[in-house]
């Protein structure tokens, strides 16, 4: 696949075939992320890939924990609930995905069973946790390394015919993953990455997201044009 190929091609995959991912092909994949560039070359993170009988154990766990209304318990700091532009793009996306999957705004039901499905890991096959060392994170280059690393996991992945979806769902209820993939304490939780082979019959894995212009995004400076 061409680079332009894999880029534009990718997007968040939310449905999976019921068909497991071979150990080599995820090491194939995370070779290829893992030359992510890192502030200093500290490459502070860990993946825990994680499937069968442990993943339905963080699925159970984290459904029943966000059932039964148990408070967040993300391992970083969040910044303040979006607004103006960005809550915009927030609803505009969950718009799309809704109206592919046929979501009506007041069904209730089906939209908890949406957040549901995510707190599940959207059923894929497998889950890796990318996590980082401890002692690195007072830095916001930790967290800067850790989004370069996965952005090129889920791009690698794309380029061998998987999909993926980074999560947060997966972290929110951070004691059962901690729990059910043995993640030693001298790690933190960043975040998750369902992935598998796509359900091309699943409406949401269409959906092409919008994004900013490079007009509105960019400033050129010193150019002559
Ligand atoms: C840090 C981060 C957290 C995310 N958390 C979730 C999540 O919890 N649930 C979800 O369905 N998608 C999640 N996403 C996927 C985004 O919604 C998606 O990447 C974005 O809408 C752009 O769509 P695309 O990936 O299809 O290009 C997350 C993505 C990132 C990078």
């Amino acid at each position: 696949m061409e680079y332009d190929d894999v880029v534009m091609g990718r997007r968040s995959i939310r449905g999976y075939q019921d068909k497991p991912v071979p150990r080599e092909l995820i090491e194939e994949v995370l070779k290829l992320a893992m030359r992510s560039p890192t502030s200093m070359n500290t490459q502070p993170w860990h993946f825990h890939v994680i499937t069968g009988e442990p993943l339905d154990r963080i699925r159970k766990g984290n459904t029943e924990r966000i059932l039964a209304g148990e408070p967040d318990s993300r391992e970083f700091r969040r910044g303040e609930p979006f607004a103006g532009v960005h809550r915009e793009r927030q609803v505009d996306v969950a718009k799309q995905l809704f109206g592919a999957m046929g979501i009506e705004r007041d069904d209730k039901e089906k939209r908890q069973d949406w957040v549901l499905r995510g707190f599940r890991q959207f059923d894929a096959p497998v889950c890796v946790i990318v996590a980082y060392d401890r002692e690195l994170s007072g830095s916001d280059d930790t967290a800067f390394d850790c989004g370069a690393v996965t952005t090129a996991l889920v791009n690698a992945a794309w380029s061998r015919g998987l999909g993926c979806v980074i999560n947060s769902q997966g972290i929110m209820q951070s004691p059962v993953v901690r729990e059910h993939a043995g993640i030693p304490d001298d790690q933190v939780i960043m975040k998750a990455v369902a992935m598998g082979w796509p359900d091309e019959d699943f409406p949401a894995n269409a959906v092409i997201s919008n994004r900013k212009t490079v007009d509105e995004a960019a400033r050129f400076v010193g150019f002559e044009d």
